[in-house]
């Protein structure tokens, strides 16, 4: 069995091939960091154009590396939401383009189911087990109980994970995307230099907020009196790391809890999304996932951020169950997993 992903809801232009023996036959991304550079951040109308430009090079390109051919496929599966709107809108038209054409299944996939099931791709992850995603536009603890069936545990009340690694980056002068600029210079910081507030240390629930801390970012910034130097920098960006993790721990023992409450025989916390490509949370989450006799897993690090392997192999779980979708399926900008 063959599926073609296509993934087109940012700033990356993907397509995969993944077989139904979990082989990754392709995964082409096209990033188009360089073109988002000069604005500090992805601009809507940019990345939907270049979607438009690149995605059928993209295409041709999965299939040349797989070695398959359009006929070849059992389905197409294309994000169908959440994300840019006009990006989706590419995706989608796309896939349901070669579905019609081909006659195959179409499936939207939601992105987000994509990040929480890729781990189920390299590993075997079973059902049910307990999902914290954190990416740059969602930051959630899901009990995963199915392909389609996901119920909220938790979730943040104002910025999303990634974004405030991204705006703490900005603030810092850092190229965007933040989360890897802010990860390495951390790397050579002290995380005790500056005293951080740890958002939501305490409280009952497993929701997140980080807006205070990235005001605290902020305050510290301008209570330095002048441009940080590149050590401030990164006893900056360690010291937000730190805090970050500490919150992200606290509020991982309260979902561990209520996830073991309900369903005592799990064995997993999956961490996905592309901030679970950051190597210090993975290291701090795993002592605590451990403590309830449960394991970390994550994807590997090139699966965590956006890609079409994950938008295939979502479509692959949907499509053996009979999941498919008909060609009059609205692209969604918003598109809650729960
Ligand atoms: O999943 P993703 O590729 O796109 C969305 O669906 O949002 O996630 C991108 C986010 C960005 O905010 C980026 O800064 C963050 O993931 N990120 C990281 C790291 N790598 C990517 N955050 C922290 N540490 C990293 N190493
Ligand atoms: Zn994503």
């Amino acid at each position: 069995m063959l599926i073609l992903g296509i993934e087109t809801s940012c700033d990356e232009t993907s397509a995969a091939i993944v077989s139904g023996a979990k082989e990754i036959r392709a995964n082409v991304v096209l990033s188009q960091v360089a073109q988002h550079l000069p604005y500090g951040g992805v601009v809507p109308e940019i990345a939907a154009r270049a979607h438009i430009d690149q995605l059928d090079a993209v295409i041709a390109k999965a299939l040349d590396e797989a070695g398959a051919a359009f006929s070849d496929l059992d389905a197409i599966a294309a994000t169908g939401g959440p994300g840019l709107i006009g990006g989706v809108i590419v995706g989608v038209m796309t896939g349901k383009a070669l579905a019609s054409v081909l006659s195959k299944p179409f499936i939207a996939v939601n992105h987000l189911e994509g990040h929480a099931l890729t781990v189920r791709l390299t590993q075997d992850i079973p059902f049910p087990f307990l999902l914290l995603l954190v990416s740059g536009g969602h930051c959630q603890f899901l009990a995963v109980e199915g392909v389609g069936r996901y119920k909220k545990l938790g979730g943040t009340v104002d910025d999303a994970l990634g974004e405030a690694f991204d705006k703490t980056a900005k603030m810092l002068g850092l190229d965007y995307p933040g989360g890897p600029a802010v990860e390495k210079l951390a790397k050579t910081g002290n995380p005790r230099a500056y005293v951080f507030p740890v958002p939501m240390k305490g409280r009952p629930g497993c929701d997140f907020s980080f807006s205070g801390l990235k005001t605290a970012v902020r305050q510290q910034i301008i209570a330095l009196g002048q441009a940080p130097s590149d050590a401030q920098k990164s006893d900056i960006c360690a010291s937000f790391q730190y805090a970050v993790a500490e919150s992200v721990c606290d509020r991982a023992h309260h979902a561990l809890a209520t996830f073991q409450a309900q369903h005592p025989l799990a064995k997993h916390l999956v961490l996905a999304g592309g901030v679970a490509a950051n190597q210090y949370l993975r290291g701090q989450l795993a002592g605590i996932v451990e403590s309830y006799g449960m394991k970390l897993a994550a994807p590997p690090m090139a699966l965590c951020t956006d890609n079409a392997a994950m938008i295939a192999w979502a479509g692959l779980e949907r499509f053996k169950l009979g999941m498919t979708d008909t060609l009059d399926f609205e692209p969604r900008a918003r598109w809650p997993l729960a």
